[in-house]
């Protein structure tokens, strides 16, 4: 049997699920690739504690594991830009195939590192980078090959995914949970990545590159964390029948693409508004399929490794062996792809929530519906909260259809400067993700 020699580069989460599963499953792995799979080479600073790594070869030097001869495929499990990119470029340079999981690599890095894989004739291949163990790379890439994507949105950050849960289930506090998150390692000591939506980002550039054929692209996209939510919003949007989940959302429309990251209103009754905890899923719209849904463990030891084992046997698949065998050809498909017209957020279109504490005298309410009105923007729902004992404000919250996000900020700017109204307007995106 021909034999796939791989070098795993960083035994740290994933690094050591890879090794444990190729360990435990190889037989059934090599059967599948039709190819004896083995790693031969490990570069890792230091042994990990559950990773028994037994005979095979050790260099405290990753990029050893670049430079072996034998090693057809390297994986990079590092993280990081720095020493990850070189690395990469090394490992193409050296002939070798890539398995990454490295998104924030990917999101920025991508293009120059798939213009040398094509140039090395290697593939680079990322499917664990976005939804950890869901095989969505593969979803768009393969199974919706036939289909144009109108439109995707995922719940692509675990992090996010459980302090929202948190506060949705509990009524918790947002720096509460998050503290919670840190203690049980779901999220990082500077957590500023997950809650600020730069993950999520990264995984939607990725998405949409693939999603819509066009080149990584995360500067043009609209990013906001979950930092700023309040309970109460979280709390008047379960009374309204939505759930507020932070959703990264890439839109074909007739104006350009659309790649926006915020938390967003869904209903309680759309498949995501059931996706609690740490899980992701992803949710696409296509031509020819209509809406699927794709959920699971996005992130973790063994679920991420499943998805970088899937790349392994792929690309074992088509090394050497005669293309009747090939599943899929893993092209470097992202590179030279003209840019499409990007929509800017002002002109993005979706439906809003809005709160804003008012003082209860009549007419104050029309003053503040009048500018809606003015502004063409129509209601869906309208509630006035009752007046708290002592208070001398009342909760108004606003659900709107679907309106630009430019007259949407205008007729919110006029709404503060009524002086029945205190303080700002706090406004959600709502999405119904029905069509
Ligand atoms: N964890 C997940 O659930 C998950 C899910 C999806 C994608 N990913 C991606 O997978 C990648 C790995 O994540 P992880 O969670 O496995 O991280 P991790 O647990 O921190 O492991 C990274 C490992 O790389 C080693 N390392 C870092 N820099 C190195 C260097 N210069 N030379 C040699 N070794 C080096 C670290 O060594 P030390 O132990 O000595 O620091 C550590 O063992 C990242 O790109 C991440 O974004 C992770």
């Amino acid at each position: 049997m021909r034999v796939v020699q791989i070098g795993i580069c960083g035994l740290g989460t994933v690094g050591s699920g890879v090794y444990e599963i190729l360990k435990r499953n190889g037989g059934l792995i090599s059967s599948r690739a039709n190819c004896a799979i083995e790693v031969t080479h490990v570069g890792a600073r230091r042994d990990h504690p559950n990773c028994d790594t037994q005979s095979t070869r050790v260099s405290r030097d990753v990029f050893d594991v670049a430079k072996d001869p034998d090693i057809d495929i390297v994986v990079e499990l590092i993280g990081g830009t720095s020493v990850a990119f070189d690395l990469v470029m090394m490992s193409i340079n050296n002939g070798k195939h890539v398995v990454t999981a490295n998104k924030a690599l990917i999101a920025e890095n991508g293009a120059e590192i798939f213009a040398a894989a094509a140039q090395r004739g290697v593939t680079v291949a990322y499917e664990a980078a976005v939804a950890g163990g869901i095989p969505i790379i593969k979803v768009l890439r393969e199974g919706l090959a036939g289909n144009q994507i109108n439109w995707l949105a995922g719940i692509i950050n675990g992090t996010s995914n459980f302090i929202l849960s948190e506060m949705a289930s509990k009524q918790r506090e947002f720096a509460d949970v998050l503290k919670e998150a840190q203690e049980k390692g779901y999220a990082e000591a500077d957590p500023t990545f997950d809650i600020e939506g730069v993950d999520a980002a990264h995984k939607l550039a990725i998405l949409a590159s693939i999603a819509f054929a066009m080149p990584l692209n995360i500067e043009d996209i609209y990013m906001e964390g979950i930092t700023q939510l309040q309970p109460c919003d979280v709390t008047y949007a379960a009374d309204l029948g939505y759930v507020i989940k932070h959703l990264g959302v890439a839109r074909q429309t007739t104006e350009g693409v659309e790649l926006r990251v915020h938390p967003t209103l869904v209903p309680v009754s759309c498949l995501l508004a059931g996706v609690n905890d740490v899980l992701n899923a992803v949710m696409i719209h296509s031509d020819a399929l209509g809406s699927s849904l794709f959920y699971g463990r996005g992130a973790g030891s063994e679920p991420t490794a499943s998805s970088v084992i899937a790349d392994i046997v792929d690309i074992s698949r088509v090394i050497d062996n005669p293309p009747s065998t090939w599943v899929s050809a893993l092209g470097c498909q992202l590179e030279a792809l003209d840019a499409p017209k990007m929509v800017p957020m002002e002109c993005v279109e979706t439906c809003f929530y809005l709160r804003f504490a008012m003082r209860d005298t009549p007419g104050a309410l029309s003053d503040a519906t009048k500018i809606l009105a003015e502004t063409s923007i129509s209601i869906e729902a309208i509630v006035q909260k009752e007046q708290p004992a002592g208070a001398d404000f009342v909760d108004v919250i606003v659900v709107t259809d679907r309106v630009r996000e430019a007259e949407c900020k205008q007729a919110v700017s006029q709404i503060e400067a009524l002086s029945t109204v205190h303080g700002s307007v706090v406004t959600i995106r709502l999405e119904r993700l029905d069509d």
